[in-house]
C-alpha cells in the first residue's frame, strides 16, 4: 500500500545538453570560477511551483500533503522559493473565489514554518477576464498583481536576497496589460533594476533565479514536434536579453515553472530547471503522462547545486470527480 507521507526521488535527474556544452553537465552544479564567500556548512532549500490550489480534485489535501512531505526531508531546507501559480485561479474568477483560494493558500502555507520567497503566476493575477469584457475592471485595487502583493504581504512583485554567500533573486515574468491581457516578459524597469544588481554583484558571487514562467525551455520539442515554436505564454520573450546579461556571472539555476514538467536546459554552465508542479497536470494526474505531482529539493554545498524532484505519492484518481458529477 502507497504511504503518501513517505517522499520518495521517483524521477532521476535528467539532462538536455545546448550548445555542444555537455562537459558542464556535471552530478553537481559546480564550477571553477567562484571561489569567493563559499558557505559555512552545506544548506538545503525546496522548489514549490505551480500547487494551484482550489477546493475541487483533493488540492488542498494534496498540498497539504506536499508540505508534510517537505517537513519529513532529511535535508531540513531553511527556505521556500514558491514559484508561481499558486491558486487556482484569480484571473478569471469573482472576487469570492479569489479571496477563497488565496484563503485555502496561506492555510496551507503556514503550515510549512519556512520563510517563502515568492515569484508570481499567470493564475495569481486577478480579474484579466473581467478587464477584457469591460475596461472598469482594471480599477479594482486587487486588479493584476495587487491581489498577489496584498495576500502575501509583498510591496514589489521582484526582488533578492542573500543566504551564506549566494545571492538569491526572484523575478517577475508575467506581464499584464490593462485590457487583460498576459504574456511572459522581464519589463524595462526590471531590466533596468536586474541590470543595477548584477552590477553589485560580485562576478564570483553564485547567483540562484527564480521565475514563473521560463526563460529558457525546449518544452515545445516534446510536447508538441521538434520544430515547434514557442509562444510567449510558453517562454519569455526576452529571455534571450537575460541569458546574455548573466553569461558571464556565476548563475548555477535558474528555477522555473508554467509547463508542469521535469526539465532541465544547461547552458553555459546556467541550469535552467523546470521543476514540475506540485498539482502535477493540475489535479488530473502526470503532466504529459509522465511528470508526477512534486517538489523540487536543491542542496548547496561550497560553490556546487545538486537537486532532486521528489514526487510525494499523489494519487489523483482518487479525487476525479464522479462521472456525471
Ligand atoms: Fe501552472
Amino acid at each position: 500500500m502507497e504511504n503518501q507521507n513517505s517522499p520518495s526521488p521517483v524521477v532521476p535527474r535528467r539532462t538536455v545538453l545546448m550548445g555542444g556544452v555537455g562537459a558542464l553537465a556535471t552530478a553537481a552544479l559546480g564550477g571553477s570560477a567562484a571561489r569567493a564567500a563559499l558557505p559555512a556548512a552545506p544548506f538545503s532549500f525546496v522548489h514549490i511551483t505551480d500547487p494551484h490550489i482550489q477546493p475541487e480534485r483533493g488540492a488542498t489535501l494534496g498540498v497539504s500533503k506536499a508540505f508534510a512531505a517537505i517537513g519529513a526531508l532529511k535535508e531540513k531546507p531553511v527556505f521556500g522559493l514558491v514559484g508561481g501559480d499558486i491558486v487556482m485561479d484569480a484571473a478569471a474568477v469573482s472576487s469570492e473565489r479569489a479571496d477563497l483560494v488565496y484563503g485555502l493558500w496561506k492555510q496551507e502555507a503556514a503550515k510549512l514554518k519556512l520563510p517563502l520567497h515568492y515569484s508570481v503566476g499567470n493564475h495569481d493575477v486577478y480579474g484579466l477576464e473581467a478587464a477584457g469584457k469591460n475596461a472598469a475592471a482594471a480599477q479594482d485595487p486587487d486588479f493584476g498583481k495587487n491581489i498577489w502583493k496584498r495576500r502575501l504581504g509583498l510591496e514589489r512583485t521582484y526582488g533578492s536576497f542573500d543566504h551564506q554567500g549566494w545571492r538569491f533573486v526572484t523575478l517577475d515574468s508575467v506581464r499584464v496589460t490593462p485590457g487583460g491581457e498576459w504574456s511572459g516578459l522581464l519589463d524595462s524597469a526590471q531590466i533596468t533594476w536586474l541590470d543595477d544588481l548584477l552590477r553589485k554583484t560580485p562576478r564570483t558571487m553564485p547567483m540562484v533565479f527564480l521565475t514563473h514562467i521560463p526563460l529558457l525551455t525546449v518544452f515545445g520539442q516534446y510536447s508538441d514536434r521538434t520544430t515547434a515554436a514557442l509562444s510567449n505564454r510558453t517562454v519569455v520573450e526576452n529571455g534571450r536579453q537575460f541569458q546574455e546579461m548573466i553569461q558571464n556571472r556565476n548563475v548555477k539555476a535558474v528555477f522555473q515553472g508554467h509547463t508542469h514538467v521535469v526539465e532541465e536546459v544547461n547552458y553555459l554552465g546556467t541550469h535552467y530547471i523546470t521543476g514540475g508542479a506540485v498539482s502535477g497536470d493540475w489535479w488530473k494526474g502526470r503532466r504529459l503522462g509522465v511528470h508526477p505531482e512534486g517538489f523540487v529539493v536543491a542542496t548547496v554545498s561550497g560553490d556546487s547545486l545538486a537537486w532532486r524532484y521528489v514526487a510525494y505519492g499523489w494519487n489523483a484518481a482518487a479525487y476525479a470527480p464522479s462521472p456525471g458529477a
